[in-house]
């Protein structure tokens, strides 16, 4: 991955992070994404230059607007002369998803179009901004970040998960249409980790046993359990690997 460029969305904190640091000590450049946390992304970009030797900028976005990817990739030319890989993994949560993180009878058109905008939109703007950039250098690897949530119940998540479906399967449709290209689009589905946006839950603590239950391996995920399968993905290993999801739940889906 040495003087390749990787641009991840929500990469301040919890698996975006990981995934920054992941690649970085792969040798690869990252440009990575904020919505307020500024200072912990300086934070970051100081870290990552002085300890890995790669270049590291961030930008600020709101993927409820996702056609200000635009001007975030416009910001990202002016630092980087290529990309390589897109990972789609910003969320958003608190008040955006208000009506749409619930149980069924609590949703409301307003929260789940938020979803919708933040997980499916802003994935369609931001591969579709990467893959001009991917075709100028020969083809890339773009990934959507998921959650098992849409393939099992999980409480409150409706709105994520029905979400995290359809953009799994704009991930197919968009994997069918960029191959001609030698780009490739895959999805990470996870289970559910330890992060800022699971700490939310109301029944965190109840979700958090029921994992450590439910798995083989007798514990929660966290994020450094994500990033192999983005590098793997990201690889030439994975060369005729495209409009697929990978699972990594630590066998919570299948008991
Ligand atoms: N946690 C889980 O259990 C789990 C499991 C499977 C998959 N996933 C998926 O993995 C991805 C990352 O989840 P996470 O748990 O790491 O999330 P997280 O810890 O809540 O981090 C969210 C990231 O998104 C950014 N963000 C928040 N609101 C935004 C907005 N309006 N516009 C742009 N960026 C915004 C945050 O930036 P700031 O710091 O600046 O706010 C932060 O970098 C998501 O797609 C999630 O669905 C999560």
């Amino acid at each position: 991955m040495k003087d390749k460029t990787l641009f991840v969305s929500g990469g301040t904190r919890g698996i975006g992070k990981a995934i920054v640091y992941a690649f970085a000590k792969e040798g690869c450049n990252v440009a990575f994404t904020y919505a307020s946390s500024v200072d912990t992304a300086n934070e970051i970009i100081a870290d990552i230059e002085a300890n890995y030797g790669v270049k590291c900028r961030a930008y600020k976005l709101d993927i409820l607007e996702p056609n200000t990817y635009k001007d975030v990739y416009k910001e990202f030319d002016e630092d980087f002369d290529r990309l390589d890989y897109f990972i789609s993994n910003a969320i958003i949560s608190g008040r955006a998803v208000v009506g749409g993180f619930g149980p069924f009878m609590r949703l409301k058109p307003r929260g789940l179009n938020n979803i919708y905008t933040a997980t499916v939109d802003a994935f369609v703007v931001g591969a579709q901004e990467a893959a001009k950039r991917m075709e100028k250098v020969g083809g890339g690897s773009i990934i959507s970040m998921s959650s098992t949530g849409n393939l099992v119940y999980t409480p409150n998540y409706a709105g994520h998960g029905t979400n995290k479906a359809a953009v799994e399967a704009m991930v197919r449709y968009a994997a069918a249409e960029l191959g001609e290209k030698g780009i490739r689009v895959n999805a990470v589905s996870g289970g559910p980790i330890d992060t800022d946006a699971l700490k939310a839950f109301p029944n965190y603590e109840e979700v958090k046993a029921e994992v450590v239950r439910r798995s083989p391996l007798s514990r929660m995920g966290v994020p450094e359990d994500l990033t192999g399968a983005c590098k793997f993905l990201c690889s030439h290993e994975a060369s005729w690997l495209t409009g697929q999801t990978i699972v990594i739940d630590g066998g919570t889906t299948f008991q």
